[in-house]
């Protein structure tokens, strides 16, 4: 067993490095205040082959692997934490159940200009009524003639407020539950969709949160992703691609306190003495350490088996449950080694702290992620 990178992991993490530093980082404070969309970001990530980084190339991706998409997750994160998921869902929300579940046709209208970051995409799943019982969803869409007829709310979408393209989620049978339920590539300017405001939130609040509404929404027959009925493993399989990139985004919001602890407590002295000389210092910084590499190498076991084309739902779950308790319980300690100026705006452990909060939520909730942990090794393993 090899646990190294090999020689392009290390270029592109490198390369991404100096983008997230050089493009992303001196926006980050501000754009955390404002609320202020960075579609630029987006846009210029694309251009690196960031907004689909494994979509094979013929289909305007990066075509690289999972390791490479945890990696590009990690560092966009460990600046910015709002450019990290809006990337991660663009990535692994998007284009990906366009690149397993949809046709030619789809991923040549839809997937190349998704992973070429020239349009980008957000995931209406969820709805005032449908986070954790997400099969309970009530937006319907009803077929006729060529087209279906959708109608229905979405509540807190990633991107929302700017994306192009929605994968959208509604049941063409209620009295079949989750198995009445289908998905749609519906671009954004269609007349019968309508957005909210951007949604104020404790953190990641650049990252176009809205509401989404549709009323007599008509979506063509050609542009489902898979059969009827389809819709609800589409999602699920989808989510846990999309968990692997939320627990490279808790790793990334970990790494970045772990390292402005290090420095603010080789810098700071009480009592005479900088405090990363006390022992309470040096164990928490030990914890936190040691933490974060669980976390970050069972995400890389996630991605690995993604990678060879294993079910890799158990790994997805542990990965994105331990990955964002560790970011919250590292981004913590961060704070309180920063004491009071920890809790000033001054510092960036404060966003740290409350950026890491969501990945314990979106996503799967923590106590979903034990759920379909303990589905798996009771019964399925
Ligand atoms: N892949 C493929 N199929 C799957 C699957 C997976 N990972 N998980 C379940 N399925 C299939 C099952 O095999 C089953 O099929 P059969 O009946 O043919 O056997 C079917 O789906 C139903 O499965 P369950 O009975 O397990 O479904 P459930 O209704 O009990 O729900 C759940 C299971 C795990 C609780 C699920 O509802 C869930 O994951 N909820 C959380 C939803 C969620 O993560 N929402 C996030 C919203 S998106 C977001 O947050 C984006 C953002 O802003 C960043």
């Amino acid at each position: 067993m090899q646990i190294e990178l090999s020689e392009e992991h290390v270029l592109l993490r490198d390369s991404v490095r100096r983008f997230a530093e050089e493009v992303v980082k001196p926006r980050a404070k501000e754009i955390d205040a404002s609320g202020e969309f960075p579609r630029d970001f987006f846009t210029q990530a694309g251009e690196l082959g960031l907004a689909g980084v494994y979509v094979p190339e013929e289909h305007g991706g990066g075509g690289m692997d999972m390791i490479a998409y945890a990696l590009v997750i990690e560092e966009i994160s460990k600046v910015c934490a709002s450019s990290g998921v809006i990337l991660s869902v663009n990535n692994s929300l998007v284009c990906d159940p366009i690149l397993h579940f949809g046709n030619d046709d789809q991923k040549k209208r839809f997937l190349e200009p998704l992973a070429r970051g020239e349009q980008l995409g957000c995931f209406a799943l969820t709805e005032p009524g449908a986070g954790s019982d997400a099969g309970a969803l009530r937006a319907t869409a009803r077929l006729d003639g060529d087209s279906y007829i959708l109608n229905g709310t979405k509540v807190f979408i990633t991107n929302a407020t700017h994306a192009d393209i929605a994968i959208v989620f509604a049941s063409t049978d209620l009295e079949k539950k989750s198995k009445g339920i289908a998905a749609f590539v519906v671009p954004m300017d269609n007349p019968g969709l309508s957005r909210g405001e951007h949604e104020v939130k404790l953190g990641v609040n650049a990252s176009g949160t809205t509401e989404l509404a549709f009323t007599d929404m008509r979506v063509p027959v050609a542009d489902r992703l898979g059969e009827e009925g389809e819709g609800f493993k589409i999602a699920m399989a989808t989510l846990d691609g999309g968990r692997i990139g939320i627990a490279a985004q808790a790793v990334g919001i970990a790494q970045a306190a772990l390292g402005e602890a290090i420095s603010y407590a080789k810098e700071r002295e009480q009592f005479g003495r900088p405090i990363s000389n006390f022992q309470a210092i040096q164990f928490y910084l030990a914890d936190m350490v040691t933490e974060l590499d669980a976390g970050r190498l069972l995400t890389w076991k996630a991605c690995w088996a993604k990678d060879q084309g294993k079910r890799y739902s158990l790994e997805a779950a542990q990965a994105k449950l331990f990955t964002s308790e560790m970011a919250q319980r590292v981004t913590n300690k961060a704070l309180q080694i920063h004491g009071g100026y920890g809790y000033t705006r001054e510092y960036n452990v404060e966003r740290f702290f409350r950026d890491a909060r969501i990945t314990e939520i979106y996503e799967g909730t923590s106590e979903i992620q034990k759920l379909v942990i303990a589905d798996w090794i009771i019964n399925r393993s």
